[in-house]
């Protein structure tokens, strides 16, 4: 089991998404463990889009995910990180294949609905930056003998 951040970003709240976005996580087999509704301040973006400070499209990106509510969410299962990286598609949407979240929602690259933990190192800090501990709840979905057969 792994564990891996996932927000869906404010052009995807704005635009109705959030249930899509969940539906589809959640029909895969992923297990949700935690979940809210927050508008990000710039020092948390600042924080999340460190490693992108000295990009061109850095305070673009900041702008933008301070812009409106976000859903922040942290899913588990099998594989979680790798798993969900490919459900959302590459980061821009024009390469992204239908059948991905980006690829079936968005057509630019700075709206592009969602973003997702790139490792798991990275998946552990923004689970820290986002949720406490105690706000983090892991119980097995009972069809998990279905997801997870061999278990
Ligand atoms: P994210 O972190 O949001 O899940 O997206 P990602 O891993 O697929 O892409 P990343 O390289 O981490 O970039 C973070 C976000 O910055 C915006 N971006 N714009 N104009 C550009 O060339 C450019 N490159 C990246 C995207 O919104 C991307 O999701
Ligand atoms: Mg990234």
């Amino acid at each position: 089991m792994q564990r891996t951040f996932v927000m869906i970003k404010p052009d995807g709240v704005g635009r109705g998404l959030i249930g899509t976005v969940i539906g589809r996580l959640e029909g895969r087999g992923l297990r949700l463990v935690g979940l809210k509704l927050l508008s990000i301040s710039p020092e948390l973006a600042a924080k999340h889009y460190a490693a992108h400070q000295a990009k061109p499209f850095y305070p673009g990106l900041i702008r933008f995910i301070t812009s409106g509510p976000v859903v922040a969410m942290v899913w588990e299962g099998a594989d979680a990180v790798a798993q969900v990286r490919a459900m959302m598609g590459p980061t821009d949407p024009h390469q992204a294949p239908p059948g991905t979240i980006r690829g079936d929602f968005a057509l630019a690259i700075d709206c592009n609905v969602i973003h997702g933990s790139d490792g798991e190192a990275a998946a552990e800090s923004e689970i820290g930056l986002y949720f406490t501990p105690d706000e983090l709840v892991s119980v097995p979905r009972p069809e998990e003998s279905w997801i997870y057969p061999r278990t």
